[in-house]
């Protein structure tokens, strides 16, 4: 079985990301006697250690969760390397600094033209050796450069010890979704083309880009978070029954039945659930431009490191099939946007109707749905019919919330970052999973060849801000219920 990881790297020490998700984590895990190892910083900032402990103070102060007992401590775990990436005496210091670590966890919290660079620094002082890696997104911005990406980082580490990470998969609601599916008798009975008429899955942000324009620009809502996250979502809602024992998939090992497969590295339960993921991803159709509907806030262009007629899209609503015995013909709807009526995102699944209109005839126009909101808070929802009490035999719908959760116990960067260290990658994406969801949006990204020859990309549609995107998201749908509009205030008790 793998064994815990000795230390951790982290390059990109004084970014955003270290200070708006790592540091609170890394005290987090210290807090729950989870992170007794040394931490060594590296990023390139003229800062010295005690400004960088400085401040990782004031970004978990920020977070709302500092606790002077684990931050003392995370301060004395904290090294910090101050050296430029493209310097191979930072890596000779970080050999140093590594002192007797035989498995240290590298994590490369920094812009992705950096990625090649640290990787190969790496590599050359020697030290990616038994080594983990945890990369950050955007791994790669369409299928090709995922794939050089992939190619890149196998010159120097195994692919069980590459951790791209995709922090949706370490939100407590979304691991529900496997659990939720996999636990209950009434679910995967119905789960297929039969009984199910429409999913519709919606991530809708009231914010807008938040300073991260120049970031922005290089990314649009399909790459930001449709090609990751939402298919993250889409493939735990699709995919097969893993077969394994998956039961203890954040335990310390990894616990399979196919004991003899696990000591031959052929299968562990964590890449059963992988194995699952990357089977349905990579059965679903490549996304035509007629699905698509692209949409910019008004004001975007506006935005610091925005250019002034940016072709990038904050809003994206898709149409998606897959094609497997499950689900043929079932159309699966995706949108995502900045600048929406609230934050909040929700899945429906929506069942057809029953045979018969024994009753009212508004019972076909209302069928029973499968609702799970994964964020801000947590619930289930099952929409049933039940009758209206009264002379008639007509009904109402009555939503049934089966679960319902403020908030979640650990931050997705905690669980994720004690996944890695552990070695287990059941959360984490897999390269061939990755490329497989590149796949997916692929046709639809950068410019597309059109009948006579030219190129073109898709027009952006502005909307404003405070709207569910442009109305020509409407058209995708098959049906004339359109989607389903989150709104928080009017969700049952
Ligand atoms: C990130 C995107 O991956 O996910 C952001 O880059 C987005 O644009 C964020 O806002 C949403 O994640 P969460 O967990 O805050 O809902």
């Amino acid at each position: 079985t793998a064994s815990h990881s000795d230390a951790l790297v982290f390059f990109g020490a004084t970014g955003d990301l270290a200070y708006k998700q790592i540091f609170p984590a890394l005290q987090a895990m210290i807090r729950h006697g989870h992170l007794n190892l040394p931490i060594i910083g590296v990023a390139k900032s003229g800062l010295t250690v005690h400004q960088l402990r400085e401040r990782a103070r004031d970004s978990i102060q920020n977070s709302g969760t500092f606790d002077a007992g684990a931050f003392a401590r995370l301060s004395a775990q904290l090294i910090y390397i101050d050296g430029d990436y493209q310097d191979d005496a930072t890596y000779a210091q970080i050999r140093s600094a590594l002192g007797q670590s035989v498995r240290p966890l590298y994590y490369l919290a920094i812009p992705p033209s950096m990625f090649e660079p640290v990787t190969l620094g790496l590599a050359k002082s020697g030290g990616t050796k038994n080594a983990r890696v945890i990369v950050e997104k955007p791994f790669g911005r369409d299928l090709a450069s995922a794939q050089a990406l992939n190619q890149m980082l196998h010159t120097a580490f195994e692919e069980d010890a590459i951790f791209r990470i995709d922090h949706y998969l370490g939100k407590e609601a979304v691991e529900n979704l496997l659990y939720f599916r996999f636990s209950n008798t009434f679910v995967e009975p119905i789960w297929h083309r039969d009984y199910v008429a429409s999913v519709q899955i919606t991530m809708a942000e009231k914010f807008g880009v938040q300073g991260r324009g120049a970031f922005y620009e290089e990314v649009g809502a399909i790459r930001d978070v449709v090609q990751n996250h939402m298919l993250q979502v889409m493939a735990l809602l699709t995919m097969e029954m893993p077969i394994a024992d998956i039961d203890n998939h954040t335990g310390d090992a990894p616990v399979s039945p196919f004991g003899a497969w696990q000591e031959a590295g052929k299968n562990t339960a964590q890449d059963a659930i992988r194995d699952e993921k990357c089977r349905v991803l990579s059965a679903m159709r490549p996304l035509l431009l007629t699905d698509l509907v692209r949409g910019q806030f008004q004001g975007y262009r506006d935005e610091p490191g925005v250019a002034s007629d940016s072709q990038v899209e904050t809003f994206a609503a898709l149409k998606l099939h897959i094609d497997n015995p499950r689900w043929q013909d079932v159309p699966f709807y995706i949108r995502a946007g900045k600048q929406l009526p609230v934050t909040c995102t929700e899945i429906v699944v929506e069942l057809k109707p029953p045979p018969s209109t024994l009753f009212d005839k508004t019972g076909a126009e209302h069928p029973n749905y499968f609702l799970f909101r994964l964020s801000p808070d947590f619930l289930i929802a099952l929409g049933t019919r039940t009758k209206l009490p009264g002379e008639a035999m007509v009904g109402m719908a009555t939503p049934l919330i089966a679960h319902r959760q403020p908030g979640q116990e650990m931050t997705p960067y905690e669980r994720l970052l004690g996944d890695a260290l552990q070695g287990n990658s059941a959360l984490f994406t897999r390269g061939d999973m990755v490329e497989a969801a590149w796949r997916v949006v692929d046709p639809v990204l950068n410019t597309v060849t059109i009948s006579t020859g030219q190129t073109k990309t898709m027009p952006v549609i502005s909307y404003a801000p405070g709207t569910w995107g442009p109305e020509a998201a409407e058209q995708i749908m098959d049906t004339n219920d359109g989607w389903h509009n989150p709104a928080l205030k009017d969700t049952p008790p």
